[in-house]
Order: structure tokens, then sequence, then C-alpha cells
């Protein structure tokens, strides 16, 4: 059996025949740049992100650095955040001028350490970006005091965790409803997925939500008139069509990862070797990815491909230890929570699709390997 790590052509059959007329439908008004797709999923990313307003923009990777330009960071001034995470999160905080500063993780749900965060706050600091990795939050309540207190911004990088939410104090909060601003990707992969790059911006900070808008669009509102430099960050007409179209799936979707999670990690239990993912009290967790951490993780990573199940390792380098940021003074031990999940992690499909008899495909490969 064949099981790969993902599959968007089973997901492209059972909706073409709702996203195809979307995507005509454009094709024939013709309207390609900030057409009116655009508005209207806007307005319903917000809503389901408890948020006031969304602005689209190119891809995740725009959606972060258009908040930190709105951040106008100085020379040296810092950026809190995890190194266990996609490359992005810190190139951003670069591109946009400031100084990544990574601190440790929590090794249950590999997102940032709040104590680590807040050790790590420096007259210099000026926002703190947690991730929402693999679809679980970050512990926004105690971000959100750590911010509060010193008076730095929070943006979410909630590019894996779009409709993930976390009780607090009983009540549902959203991915991208506590943070000054969040950042969503809409790449292929994703929860919900172009069919090309995309992303968007949420907040609930009015006179930000019109900067962004205008950073986006050449830092002018009106065209030719320029109050700001910004650049071109749309999110493409056909890109929103496509999304709208497959934005009422998103729940169900998730749902379904979520059962083959559970589905999984009861399969799994009992394999000493393996441990299976934490879901931290209060989170609804939406799988974007599903990661173990194994023994042997490299020997089992060839033993699955031999036997022809997709695999990954998100992420085996931690960002602190990566070439470009070499002067900023890091070391091998700097932060020993990620280096060890690098060597360790490893994710397995986990896509909606996925039928029970890949599932169990899966879990005997694991089993045998480890017997
Ligand atoms: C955690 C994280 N941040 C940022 C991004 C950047 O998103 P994009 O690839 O859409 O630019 C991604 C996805 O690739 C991501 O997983």
């Amino acid at each position: 059996m064949n099981v790969p790590l993902l599959d968007l052509v089973g997901q492209y059959r059972a909706i073409k025949d709702e996203v195809i007329p979307a995507l005509q439908a454009v094709i024939e008004s013709q309207l390609f740049i900030m057409g009116p797709s655009i508005g209207q999923l806007e307005a319903k990313i917000a809503e389901l992100s408890h948020a006031r307003h969304g602005i689209g923009c190119a891809s995740g990777t725009d959606a972060l650095l258009l908040p930190l330009k709105a951040l106008n960071l100085k020379s040296g001034d810092e950026v809190i955040t995890t190194p266990f995470t996609f490359f992005a999160t810190a190139g951003t905080i670069h591109n946009a001028g400031g100084t990544p500063v990574f601190v440790d993780i929590d090794p249950d749900t590999f997102n940032i350490d709040p104590a680590a965060a807040a050790a790590a706050i420096t007259p210099r600091t000026r926002a703190i970006m947690p991730v929402h990795l693999y679809g679980q939050m970050a512990q926004m309540e105690r971000l959100l005091q750590i911010a509060g207190r010193h008076g730095v911004r929070l943006i979410e990088d909630a590019a894996q965790a779009i409709g993930a939410r976390r009780s607090i104090d009983g009540v549902w909060r959203m991915a991208g409803e506590l943070g000054w601003a969040t950042g969503y990707s809409f790449f292929p992969s994703k929860n919900l997925g172009a069919w090309g790059d995309g992303g968007m911006i949420v907040t609930s900070d009015d006179a930000t939500a019109e900067r962004l808008k205008k950073l986006r669009l050449h830092g002018g509102a009106k065209q030719y008139h320029h109050e700001e430099v910004g650049t071109n960050s749309r999110l493409d007409t056909v890109q929103a069509a496509v999304l709208l179209a497959k934005l009422p799936h998103l729940a169900a979707w998730s749902a379904r990862r979520r059962e083959h999670a559970a589905y999984y990690s009861t399969a799994l239990h009992g394999v000493s070797a393996v441990r299976t993912p934490v879901t931290a009290p209060g989170n609804e967790h939406i799988f974007h990815q599903y990661t173990l951490r194994v023994e042997r993780r490299d020997a089992l990573q060839a033993h699955l491909k031999a036997k022809g199940v997709g695999n990954a390792i998100y992420y085996p380098i931690p960002l602190h230890r990566q070439p470009c940021f070499a002067d900023l003074g890091y070391r091998a031990g700097s932060l020993p929570r990620s280096e060890q999940a690098a060597l360790e992690v490893i994710s397995l499909p986990i896509y909606p699709e996925l039928e029970r008899a890949q599932l169990d495909y899966v879990v005997d490969t694991i089993r045998e390997f480890y017997r």
C-alpha cells in the first residue's frame, strides 16, 4: 500500500463542482485584482476568528511581515518567538528590520513557553510572536498578561491553526481573537488551502486594519497617493473565490483530522518508543499536522519510506541553529527542548480523505518497526 503524506487530489475531486463555478465566475467577470470575493472572504475569516477585520494578502509570510512592518521596528528592536517553527516566523522579523529573540518551547505542545518569553523581555522588546504549531493554540492567556504588563504587541502566527480554539475562563477564544494581529496562510497544504499562494491578517484594531490595507497596496488607500512606502501584497481574487467555496467545509475537515488523530493515538497506545501528540487542556486542536516523538527517528523514517508511508520532519533544524542566524550567537544547547524536539519529531499523513485501511497500514508499519 502507498499512503502519501498529503493527497490534495481526493479533496479536489470531492468539491470541484463547487469550486470550479466560483472560479469561472471570476474569469467571466475579469475582475482579477481586488475583486468582490476578497471582501467577502475577509469578512468571513474575520468572523471565524472573532475579529473585526480581515486583510487579504499574498501569502502567510506577508501576513506576518505586514503587521511586523506596522510596528515600525528600528535596528536592534526585538521580537520574541519560538525557534521550533517554519522559517517565515523569524525570517519576517528580520525582514521587517527587527531581531528575532528565540526562546524555548513547552515540550508537550511544542509551542512557545510563556515563562521563557517573560524571561526574555528587555527594554528593546516590541512584540511577542507565538506560533500555534501543528494546529493547537499557544497559552494565549499567559502571553497576553506578559505582553500587557510590558506594553508589547502580541502577533499570532496562526498559519497552521485556522479555526483552532482554546477555552479560557470557560469561554472559547479563537486563534486570531486575542492577538493584536494574526497571520494565516492559505498555502495549498493548509487546512484551508488555496490553489496557489495566499494569506490573510485579522485584527480588531481599526487603525491597524486601515494601515495594513494600505501597506499591501504600496502604502496608499487611494491609487497613486502614497502616505508611506508599502508593497504589492494583494490576495489574488481567483484564490479568494476558491477559498470562499472551500470555507464551508473547513470545520468538517478539521473534525475529520481530529478523528484520524484519535484513531492513530489509540492504535499506537502501548508502543513505548512512541509518544503521541498531547493536546493541552482547554485546546481544540485542528491537527494541521499529527506529529509523534519517537526513538530512533531517522531509522523509523527510512522504514516508513521503504514501506510507502509518507512522512515529514517539521522541523529538522530549529531556527536559532540556522546559518543565516549564526550572528545572533546561539550555540548547540542554547535551547535544548527545541533541539531535542527537532531530533525526535515525525509527522504522519492526517488529511481528511484518508481511509481507515490507510490509517491501519500506517499504524501497522510503525508497530512492525518497534516490535
Ligand atoms: C508556522 C508558519 N508560519 C508561516 C508560514 C508561511 O506561510 P506561506 O507559506 O503561506 O507564506 C507557514 C506556512 O508555510 C507556517 O507553517
